[in-house]
């Protein structure tokens, strides 16, 4: 199927996606900035993690889910997933050019602005640390700053926030995983983390006690969640998509693992109740 922006209008819905919950952290900077609008949200939760899946597999699962958004009449799309957007943006733009698409990248360039000593560690998967794109941003990123970037692939974590999504108890799984990957960080002098994968922000207490327990010094948390949303809204007008007058916006969920598992993390991690309905896509 095709988009043309003439078989659109400003009263349909907003896709948005990930392997899993994660892009529930970017559901809600969408929600705050465009208050107004309908939004899909489709959690691959039965593929998940993306972070451990070749190239080609992502791009195969992002192509399936935008067509299945577009079906649903979606007028513009979020690939609320790091992992996604570094592999597979390029496919989504090339098959859907006149598509208003908007990815996430790990934060280099908003880290390089804020961090005081030039060291910047990035927590991401990784896919996302190895892919093409990000290693391109990385390399323009520090030419233009001279700050240095710290790569630390977070493997396994993804997975436990998916399981705290579900309610169950591995807060010391994650706290033990986390000291595994941001001790070193500290070691080295960061004084700026990246979140650079959506599921992140959902541990954010989590990873400030433990950069806490190793130094008194303020660390920067960079996370783009919100820079996400505006560029949302900036493509919706520049396309004059930009719904108002939604006295009642509505929201809903799909997801190929079960539906339970996607409630709980509306309930758990937004206080949102929405209907979720299971796929196989
Ligand atoms: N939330 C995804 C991201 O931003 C997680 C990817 C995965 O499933 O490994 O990268």
């Amino acid at each position: 199927m095709t988009f043309t922006l003439r078989d659109t209008s400003p009263g349909a819905p907003i896709g948005v996606f990930d392997s899993g919950v994660g892009g529930l952290s970017v559901l809600r900077h969408i929600r705050t900035q465009l208050p107004q609008e309908d939004l899909i949200y489709f959690a691959d939760s039965g593929y998940a993690p993306y972070g451990d899946k070749t190239e080609q597999q992502v791009i195969a699962r992002s192509l399936a889910i935008a067509a299945y958004l577009l079906d649903q009449g979606a007028k513009a799309i979020v690939v609320a997933c790091n992992t996604a957007t570094v592999a597979a943006i390029k496919a989504l733009r090339a098959r859907y050019p006149a598509l208003p698409l908007v990815g996430v990248e790990p934060g280099l360039k908003p880290a390089a602005a804020v961090t005081r000593n030039g060291k910047v560690g990035v927590l991401a998967t990784s896919r996302t640390l190895s892919g093409e794109k990000f290693l391109l941003l990385r390399e323009q990123i520090s030419a233009a700053s001279q700050a240095q970037f710290l790569l630390q692939p977070c493997v396994g974590l993804v997975e436990l926030i998916e399981q705290c999504s579900l309610g169950q108890d591995s807060n010391d799984a994650t706290s033990m995983m986390l000291e595994r990957y941001i001790a070193p960080l500290l070691a080295e002098g960061v004084d700026t983390l990246v979140l650079g994968c959506t599921h992140y922000p959902f541990v954010q207490d989590a990873i400030e006690r433990t950069v806490r327990a190793h130094t008194a010094s303020p660390i920067t948390l960079v996370d783009t969640g919100e820079a996400v949303a505006r560029q949302l809204a900036r493509l919706l007008d520049a396309a004059s998509l930009r719904r108002d007058g939604n006295p009642a916006p509505q929201l809903r969920g799909y997801t190929t693992a079960g539906v339970d598992m996607l409630e709980q993390a509306f309930a758990g991690l937004l206080d949102l109740h929405p209907p979720v309905e299971h796929l196989s896509v």
